[in-house]
């Protein structure tokens, strides 16, 4: 069987920032222990195909990006953003409909690379960003990093209210520090695209939320009166053990680029706080709501935890099938 983004299978997920790929040359993430490559087609598209040539099974990626075709390293077979075979040197006779790669959709979206997590299908739907990503005016610079955790530990971080005080005591926590000995009521409300959070202490709303953009966006608002300043973190499983954080601010002051380094530093300074304590969670993995001890403010990471245990953690996508039956792509 080759079955490709296991435990991750048919959803939009930002894999890159559009900065990371560069002009001409091709992009390899893992996604889910699947090898993507990204590149751009004649059009400046971005296209996406499964890291896996047709022919001896290498990486593409190693290959060069030519004409809008990727060229695979080993004997210059070039395939094109659908996957076709293009290009077959020394074969002029090759019957070039008989050989193709794997296609995986791809989008350029709010300055970030994007794919739907199946191979050879179309996607059903389009990515889903919060507006202040793609309003005019509205500055969004970010940078990737990598946790050492499974992508739900780092979600479910991402999602957790209570940690505030104590995990970011002199960051986004520092109001909370004092109020720990309180009672905090957490309001989750579904939306279409995931889950809006808020929370109040002792009866009264706190500002700002916190939102989930199923199944792996962390959206906070920080409120500051008159200003627009947002946080975002996607977690894109690696493989079992790691997860790459895209981390991106978007604001609507001090937009000039030079500022970008400066707002970066604090997202950072802000993942840095959680990183070592949730890589050190075990299992890497979630496990089942009921397989460790919860209390009421869990709700939301229980919530999240019951919905990937029900779409996500047993899907896979296989590789289509070749003309002859057979499967011509690993994953
Ligand atoms: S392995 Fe790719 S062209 Fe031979
Ligand atoms: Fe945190």
């Amino acid at each position: 069987m080759n079955a490709l983004f296991e435990g991750f299978a048919r959803v939009w997920t930002a894999v890159a920032l559009a900065s990371e790929l560069k002009p001409g040359a091709p992009l390899a993430v893992q996604v889910a222990g699947t090898g993507v490559v990204l590149f751009r087609d004649k059009a400046n598209t971005v296209r996406a195909l499964v890291d896996r040539c047709p022919h001896r099974g290498v990486a593409l990626s190693l290959g060069k990006v030519r004409d809008g075709c990727i060229e695979c390293p080993f004997h210059g077979w070039r395939l094109d953003g659908t996957g076709q075979v293009c290009h077959v040197p020394w074969n002029p006779d090759a019957k070039l409909d008989t050989l193709q790669g794997v296609a995986v959709p791809a989008r350029e979206l709010a300055g970030q690379l994007w794919i739907y997590t199946a191979a050879g299908e179309e996607a059903p739907t389009e990515p889903s960003v919060h507006e202040a990503l793609l309003r005019p005016g509205v500055r969004v610079s970010g940078r990737a990093i990598v946790w050492n955790t499974h992508w739900t530990r780092a979600m479910e971080n991402m999602l957790d209210w209570p940690h505030l005080p104590f995990v970011h005591a002199n960051t986004i926590g520092k109001n909370m520090v004092r109020q720990a000995s309180s009672r905090m009521d957490i309001t989750w409300e579904d939306r279409p695209w995931g889950a809006h959070t808020h929370i109040a202490i002792d009866g009264k709303a706190e500002p700002g939320s916190l939102d989930l953009r199923w199944p792996n966006q962390m959206n906070l608002h920080i409120p500051i009166p008159n200003k627009l300043l947002m946080m975002f973190v996607t977690c894109v499983p690696v493989d079992a053990q790691r997860t790459r954080m895209i981390l991106t601010m978007a604001r609507d002051f001090l937009t000039l680029p030079l500022f970008d380094l400066f707002f970066h530093r604090s997202n950072l300074r802000i993942a840095n706080e959680d990183k070592a304590i949730v890589e050190s969670s075990w299992p890497a993995e979630v496990p089942r709501p009921g397989d460790e001890r919860s209390v009421r403010t869990d709700a939301v990471t229980l919530a999240f935890r019951k919905r990937y245990f029900a779409e996500l953690h047993c899907s896979s996508s296989e590789a289509p099938a070749g003309p002859k039956g057979r499967l011509p792509v690993l994953g």
